[in-house]
């Protein structure tokens, strides 16, 4: 049913009258005449191109309880609006904060309290916290434990959690969701409920499916991992005339065996070179090694001689340094940046794709890459490789539904950012990425051709509107998660029959909708 003016109104009064509102939430309800309502919502909004969204929510409701969750679905069933929920506002097509129905956004911002627990090696992480504030509280605490999770300090550990989530410890952890051991969420019936009262498929499904299809994701217990005091970092940057194409060949037969302590990731790009001064493609080697240099260099020299690392490219810091570092932060930098909810470099407009790559890619694949990133369009864009092994391949493809495990060499992101604004500039990054896409399909897993949730890419396909055959959503679904697809729509039928909580990539339940 579509929402009226007045069922907006009577939407509010429900949200106003629920019962169990102990505190007051009319304090944190945004409607769009509310003078706050735009820098509400453009706070969190972490990509240029859903900026200015004609779409926007006809109200924001930023809960300081649980109770206001609780209303905000029930009153939104009531009065026909969707929800979409929203934490760090990552989304790359910005499905947290855009719809093209009446919608509520549920936006976590104040829901961020973060509980470490050093003697038992756990933290509870509310769903609004940045990986960023994750991080900081775990390093006030305690200099030899850490977490898994992503790069970028601003991310929001709602959606990233339960989308996967990686970072430079994926090979020995595994992912962020790899480490949940318990979490708080609110369903479609308003119920709070721990992993023991939601049971065990939807615990299991959104670690990895996306909570967004589910309910709203309150609280993760996590738990910590152990980190040295002192870990090693390095980048090196390697041309083609250094032989990048060389290096990278090796790479992809020794980065997903190295050692499970040494996570080795390439980001190509391009460059003026600083002896010709043309264009070129430069391999930029990132790596955390969690240990110290005088083990890493001998370890290199065996492993991975090609690189040429020596001691000078490395630097020994703590493991809070290196998410610093990783971040991109100059050496020295107060941890205190980690709290900054904007990104440092401003926003952009950007859009990426991901792939798996099971088959090294050989040299004649490589070779037809660096053209595309000598286009204009790739001024600003990149090609990453992210190593799996280790503790990615003892994890099997259905123990949670992130399957993208054993066999899967690494993981590619593609990504182009831009900050012209206006269709065209829009159309002429979006179209390049789309090229190289469709380049790459001959080097990248098939069959399906699979993606990370968390780069989420409406391109792969699309539910319909309103009703959402499984057929349909099968399209995106088996690359997102395999065969574990199923599974996901299993669960989302008893727990979301209805098919309140969707979105343009949610599961659909198996029966028909209501
Ligand atoms: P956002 O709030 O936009 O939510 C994303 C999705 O999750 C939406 O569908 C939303 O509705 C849903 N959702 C959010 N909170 C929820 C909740 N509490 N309950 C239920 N559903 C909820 N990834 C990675 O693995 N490693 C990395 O290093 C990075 N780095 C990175 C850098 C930058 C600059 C960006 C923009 C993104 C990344 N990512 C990443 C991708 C990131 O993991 C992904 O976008 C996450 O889904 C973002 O989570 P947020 O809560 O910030 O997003």
């Amino acid at each position: 049913t579509p929402a009226s003016a007045d069922s907006h109104e009577n939407f509010l009064q429900c949200l106003y009258n629920y019962p169990e509102n102990t505190t007051s939430i009319s304090s944190v309800v945004y409607t769009q005449t509310n003078s706050s309502y735009t820098s509400v919502l453009d706070v969190s909004i972490q990509n240029l191109r859903f900026f200015n969204a004609t779409s926007k929510p006809v109200v924001i409701v930023t809960p300081l309880v649980v109770s206001h969750i609780q209303a905000t679905i029930i009153c939104a069933q009531r009065h026909g609006l969707q929800i979409r929920t929203r934490s760090g506002g990552h989304d790359y097509e910005g499905l947290s904060y855009v719809a093209g129905v009446p919608f509520v956004v549920v936006d976590l911002i104040k829901i961020r309290e973060i509980e470490v627990d050093v003697e038992n090696s756990t933290a509870w992480v509310q769903a609004g916290a940045t990986l960023g504030e994750l991080y900081y509280t775990i390093s006030q605490k305690s200099k030899t434990l850490g977490f898994p999770g992503g790069v970028c300090p601003t991310v929001g550990v709602g959606g990233h959690i339960s989308g996967g989530g990686y970072g430079f410890m994926i090979r020995k952890y595994g992912l962020a969701a790899d480490n949940v051991i318990d979490a708080k969420i609110v369903d479609v019936n308003g119920n709070l409920l721990d992993k023991e009262t939601m049971g065990e498929d939807l615990f299991w499904a959104i670690r990895g499916g996306g909570g967004a299809s589910f309910g709203i994701v309150v609280a993760w217990k996590i738990k910590l991992v152990p980190v040295p005091s002192t870990v090693t970092v390095f980048r090196v940057r390697r041309t083609l005339e250094e032989n990048a194409t060389g290096i990278i060949q090796k790479w992809q037969r020794g980065a997903n065996k190295f050692n499970e302590s040494l996570t080795i990731r390439i980001k190509m790009e391009r460059v003026n070179s600083s002896k010709s001064g043309n264009l070129t493609v430069e391999a930029q080697f990132e790596s955390l090694y969690l240990g110290r240099v005088d083990d890493l260099i001998p370890y290199m020299q065996k492993s991975f001689p090609e690189l040429g690392l020596v001691r000078e490219d490395c630097t020994e810091m703590s493991w809070i340094g290196s998410i610093l570092f990783m971040a991109g932060f100059p050496n020295g930098q107060s941890t205190d940046v980690l709290l900054n909810r904007t990104q440092s470099d401003g926003l952009f407009f950007f859009k990426a794709k991901s792939d798996y790559v099971r088959d090294p890619i050989p040299d004649v694949g490589l070779e037809g890459l660096w053209p595309f990133l000598y286009e204009d369009e790739a001024k600003d864009g990149y090609i990453q490789f992210t190593p799996y092994g280790g503790r990615m391949y003892e994890i099997s493809e259905s123990e949670t539904p992130f399957a993208h495990r054993s066999g899967n060499i690494f993981h590619i992101q593609y990504i182009v950012f831009w900050r012209e604004k206006g269709d065209v500039a829009a159309q002429r990054r979006v179209n390049w990425i789309r090229r190289l896409y469709n380049y790459t399909e001959a080097y990248v897993s098939k069959s399906p051709r699979s993606a990370y949730l968390n780069y989420r890419d409406l391109d792969i396909g699309v539910n319909n509107d309103g009703y959402t055959s499984f057929s349909q959503a099968s399209i995106w679904g088996f690359k997102y998660f395999g065969n574990n697809f199923n599974r996901l729509a299993r669960v989302k039928t008893r727990v979301d029959p209805r098919n309140f909580f969707r979105n343009e990539q949610s599961i659909p339940p198996l029966i028909s909708q209501g």
